[in-house]
């Protein structure tokens, strides 16, 4: 069996007395698409943002290529290669693509901060990023506000793997998105998959996108895991009955929650 590129070992996070996550365990692989499902208040975003170096855990442990590691910023994450695309995508509309691609990573010539920006050059790699998975921007000039929200994901993406991502999470990347970007995100997804040096973490709840993609799953429920596998071994019943199991169990806690 390969060594999984990160590996999270019973990872606690409480916030005040409530427990986000309860000993949560996973593992992802290169080249593979991590599903990570569950209702809402699952623990899903929470679990990422550990990862992620948002959140320090109550407890647990964190390996990247085996060592443990601790993230006390999302800048050391960074560093070890996790690179996270959250839902708001964090772009600027009013400028450019190839301006999005860079944001404060400009290549100048020259020193510091005076430097004269190789807008060419920049242009060029935005571009050749882009297009490496899938999508072709006839201009990386334009405003990203002019851009398709799966072109958006497609850039965010694009921008964390050029920078150094070897997991990329992306925490409901298709969820705004009318069917066709989704169709386009996904086979993003896919095309990123298969360079097979890069594990993708994809938060869902939509299980559909999920079995299109996904090589691995794991199940959060109230932030415990209650079920995991791969995708040979899982079958549509399963994944179905694990979604609803979490959320029948969350619609069962809000309920106990009202008695006095
Ligand atoms: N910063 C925080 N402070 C307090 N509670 C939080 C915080 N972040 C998340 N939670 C709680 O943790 C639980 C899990 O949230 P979250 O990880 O966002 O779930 P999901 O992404 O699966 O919908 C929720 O009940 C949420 O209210
Ligand atoms: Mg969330």
């Amino acid at each position: 069996m390969v060594q999984p590129l990160i590996r999270l070992e019973e990872i606690v996070k409480r916030f005040g007395n409530f427990t986000a996550l309860d000993g949560v365990s996973m593992e992802v692989h290169p080249g593979e698409v991590h599903a990570l499902l569950g209702d809402n208040g699952a623990g899903k975003s929470t679990l990422i943002k550990v990862l992620a170096g948002v959140h320090q855990p109550t407890s647990g442990r964190i390996y990247v290529d085996g060592e443990p590691v601790s993230f006390r910023n999302p800048l050391a994450a960074s560093d070890a290669g996790i690179g996270t695309v959250y839902q708001d995508l964090a772009l600027n509309a009013l400028t450019s693509v190839t301006r999005n691609f860079f944001m404060g990573r400009e290549i100048t010539k020259g020193a510091r901060p005076f430097g004269i920006m190789q807008t060419r050059e920049m242009n060029r790699i935005a571009r050749e990023e882009m297009g490496k998975i899938g999508i072709d921007i006839a201009n990386p000039e334009q405003a990203v506000g002019t851009m398709s929200g799966g072109q958006k994901q497609t850039l965010a993406i694009a921008r964390a793997i050029y920078f150094g991502a070897r997991v990329l999470i992306l925490d409901e990347p298709t969820s705004a998105l009318g069917q066709k970007q989704q169709l386009e995100v996904l086979k993003t997804i896919k095309t990123v998959r298969n360079r097979g040096d890069i594990a993708v973490i994809l938060i869902t709840h939509n299980e559909i996108h999920a079995q299109l993609v996904a090589d691995r799953y794991t199940f959060l429920s109230l932030g415990r895991v209650i079920g995991s596998g791969v995708a040979d071994e899982l079958g549509g019943g399963d994944i179905r009955r694990l979604m609803a199991g979490g959320a029948e169990m969350a619609d069962l806690e809000q309920e106990l929650a009202t008695v006095p």
